[in-house]
């Protein structure tokens, strides 16, 4: 067989696992050519790609990053080319395409799939917000990292007895909040799924002052907003993808919590640096899980499928599915933290 494979949307630690794990099973168990499409989509409908075999991806398991490089594509970009991306198919001979990416990149998948592309999605994403799998890889080692910060960030708050506002991502969901918060202790957690009221946001980190503590640390998702009328904020503008540009919910909170307890307030943005570098153990687990479960789905003909981790199993799971909703912060996960602030 030939198979092609692609990283698509914002990087994420756990993807070049996956590439390696691809190359490795389609190559030594099944004898297939691998070939990587350069730069995601757009890669696919340049016809840009180079040639995969074990020694393209000798030495890639723990770096971060992908080796084939990423980017966004506009919706209507890619719809306009599914003509083109089907020719590419044909002419390159290629028995199926295993695009590795987060929603947009697996909304995308399912619109080629849809087109008669033979398509296996790999879902990856930082965020941990794609349904139909327990978890994306990328997500542990962004949780550990922002847990980190927070840990570090700690002492220095002690220190000038300051209230720490953390904005970490999490665009539409609050799982590196709700994980990093709970891990490290933080004292306040703000996510998407729960407008916050800036009142009550204050009178929560006033009472651990009032109790005689000396500084506060808040968790905050980036896509994180309050609730209606019950304070100023401004939002920002959306990009060429149609995503929203963020306008730092953290610098909002710090101005707003400072005037209101009368405590010095920073803000930490820790942006993309939970995305960069190596990945955890977990991750390049299950990123390595998912790239040898995809060659099988390939080699079983499973078209129009994603690889998804349940419980401890990997399975597969119609693309239809996991691109219908968000998998959105439960209210009773968000109780279980708020009982240990
Ligand atoms: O979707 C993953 C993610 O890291 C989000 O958490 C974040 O909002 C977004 O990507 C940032 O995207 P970009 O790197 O394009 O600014």
């Amino acid at each position: 067989m030939r198979i092609g494979v692609l990283t698509s949307g914002g990087d994420c630690p756990g993807l070049n696992a996956v590439i390696r794990s691809v190359v490795h099973r389609a190559v030594v168990d099944h004898n297939d050519e691998v070939i990587g499409f350069h730069d995601g989509w757009k890669g696919l409908l340049e016809c840009d790609y180079r040639k995969l075999d074990l020694d393209a991806v000798s030495g890639i398991l723990a770096r971060g990053g992908t080796i084939l490089g990423s980017s966004r594509v506009q919706p209507a970009h890619l719809r306009g080319g599914v003509e083109q991306a089907k020719g590419h198919v044909a002419d390159l001979g290629l028995d199926a395409i295993i695009p590795i990416g987060g929603e947009g990149t697996l909304k995308a998948a399912r619109l080629l799939s849809d087109a008669g592309l033979p398509i296996v999605g790999v879902p990856k994403t930082i965020d941990n917000d794609i349904s139909s799998t327990d978890v994306t890889f990328g997500f542990d080692t962004a949780v550990t990292v922002a847990t980190e910060a927070l840990d570090r960030l700690k002492t220095t708050a002690e220190s000038h007895q300051r209230v720490l506002i953390v904005e970490v991502m999490g665009r539409h969901t609050g799982w590196i909040a709700l994980h990093s918060g709970m891990a490290a202790g933080a004292h306040a957690i703000v996510v998407p799924e729960r407008p916050f009221d800036i009142a009550e946001l204050a009178a929560v980190v006033g009472k651990r002052f009032e109790a005689g503590k000396k500084f506060a640390i808040v968790v905050v998702s980036e896509g994180a907003k309050p609730r209606e009328g019950t304070m100023e904020f401004s939002s920002g503008a959306t990009d060429v993808y149609g995503h929203e540009r963020f306008s730092g919910v953290a610098n909002q909170l710090s101005v707003e919590l400072e005037e209101r307890l009368g405590k010095e307030a920073r803000p930490v943005i820790l942006g993309h640096v939970q995305r960069g570098g190596t990945p955890t153990a977990y991750d390049r687990v299950l990123a390595t899980r998912f790239g040898w479960h995809a060659v099988e789905a390939v080699h079983h003909g499973r078209f129009g499928m994603m690889t998804a981790l349940r419980g401890t199993d990997i399975t597969l799971v119609p693309l239809a599915d996991a691109v219908q909703h968000l998998k959105t912060v439960p209210a009773d996960r968000y109780t279980e933290a708020e009982c240990v602030l």
